[in-house]
């Protein structure tokens, strides 16, 4: 048997994500340990997936300089770059022309964490015969995706993408596309080329009865990480082994991984990660759920809990941070308080005092000064 290709779609922009996307694209963000492409990458070659093409929607310098050509993790990776982006279909014909895709191969939406068993889906699209088996997973509220009808022998009957809430009526289980389909070449076809084509607007509402079934993974863990709450709820669930990650490795049964070198006199609770060179100071309290990256400095008496702390932040003494994302290089100031889903950008500086909360978005380099924000 030849290696499954797959294709993976990276060529948004990851507005929704900013500003941890701000000056690193959504590929390649940390997401605990290592940039987020990796455990999407893990998890194709965990399943005896090789052969695997980044669309890009603009130049993936940044990409490129963090995953190279996938020899490190035992995949062959190639890169295709558009010439303007041509929306997920447009890119997937792109793709084509450039590389030639293989008869049977996988689609797949770049932002997405999960365990889902590709081998059942696979195996469920040959024994069908599909043109295209969408992989579903159950989800309680489907507005921010596509939602997928089948009837009982899996056939697709109705995709809905972003369903309004109208269209809800009368359908008692939201089952929504995972972002892993299983193609055939001949959707390819159907995709007119060098143009910017919607393959949820137009390609699955034109493939309803014609071939395309739908393949529910009940069970594994799935979640589109595109936005900071998804983000964050990401990082616990692969801190708590929620979702099957090489980190889970790393973390064993007493899920906390400490780097050698960490310099730590305050109290550490898991489940927890901490990077090497980081120094915690007397009287701090860093976890449960959090995340310190490597070089990262808390002070004394300073509390982290429920958060993601990047590369070399500086916490000063008496801080407090909870349920809360900060990008590599901030510094924070002593008895600042940051929370409330609050997200904080590369190279801020947080001046004394300040408190940061509701969601706050800080833009990269900002300088707040002393006692600037209450809430
Ligand atoms: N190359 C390229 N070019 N990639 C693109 C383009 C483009 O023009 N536009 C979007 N992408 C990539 C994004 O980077 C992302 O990985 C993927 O396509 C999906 O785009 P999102 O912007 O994340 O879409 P979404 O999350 O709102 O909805 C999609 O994903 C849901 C599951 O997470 C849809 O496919 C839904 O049907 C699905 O339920
Ligand atoms: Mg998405």
């Amino acid at each position: 048997m030849s290696a499954m290709q797959a294709v993976i779609l990276v060529g948004g922009e990851g507005t929704r994500l900013r500003p941890l996307t701000s000056r690193q694209p959504k590929p390649v963000i940390t997401l605990v340990d290592r940039p987020f492409l990796v455990y999407m990458l893990e998890w194709l070659r965990g399943h005896g997936v090789t052969d695997v093409i980044l669309s890009c929607g603009f130049e993936p310098t940044k990409v490129r300089e963090a995953l190279g050509d996938g020899a490190a993790l035992g995949i062959s990776l190639r890169y295709v770059v558009e010439p303007e982006p041509r929306g997920t279909a447009g890119a997937l014909k792109f793709a084509d022309e450039q590389v030639g895709l293989a008869e049977r191969f996988l689609m797949l939406n770049g932002d997405v964490l999960t365990d889902v068993d590709i081998g059942a889906q696979l195996a469920q699209h040959e024994a069908t015969g599909a043109v295209g088996t969408l992989g579903l997973v159950p989800v309680d509220d489907p507005s921010a995706y596509g939602l997928v009808l089948c009837d009982e022998r899996h056939q697709v009957t109705g995709f809905l993408e972003k369903p309004a809430p109208s269209q809800l009526v009368g359908v008692d289980r939201y089952y929504i596309s995972a972002g892993i389909y299983v193609l055939e070449h001949r959707v390819l076809d159907m995709i007119e080329s060098g143009a910017n084509v919607s393959i949820e607007r137009t390609i699955w509402p034109a493939l309803v009865g014609q071939g395309l079934h739908g393949s529910r993974a009940e069970g594994a863990y799935w979640m589109d990480i595109g936005t900071p709450e998804r983000y964050l709820q990401g990082t616990f669930d692969i801190l708590e082994g929620n979702v099957r990650t090489g980190v889970a490795e790393r973390l064993g049964d007493g899920f906390l991984a400490v780097a050698d070198d960490v310099e730590a006199i305050g109290r550490i609770v898991p489940p927890a990660v901490v990077g090497s060179g980081v120094k915690i100071a007397a009287g701090a309290h860093v976890g449960s759920l959090v995340v310190l990256g490597p070089g990262v400095s808390i002070g004394e008496g300073a509390r982290v809990e429920r958060s993601v702390v990047l590369d070399d932040v500086t916490v000063g003494a008496g801080a407090v941070l909870t349920d809360c994302i900060v990008a590599p290089g901030v510094s924070i100031a002593e008895g600042a308080v940051v929370r409330g889903g609050a997200v904080i950008g590369e190279g801020v500086r947080i001046g004394a005092g300040n408190v940061l909360a509701a969601g706050i978005k800080v833009f990269p380099d900002t300088e707040l000064p002393p006692g600037a924000i209450k809430f």
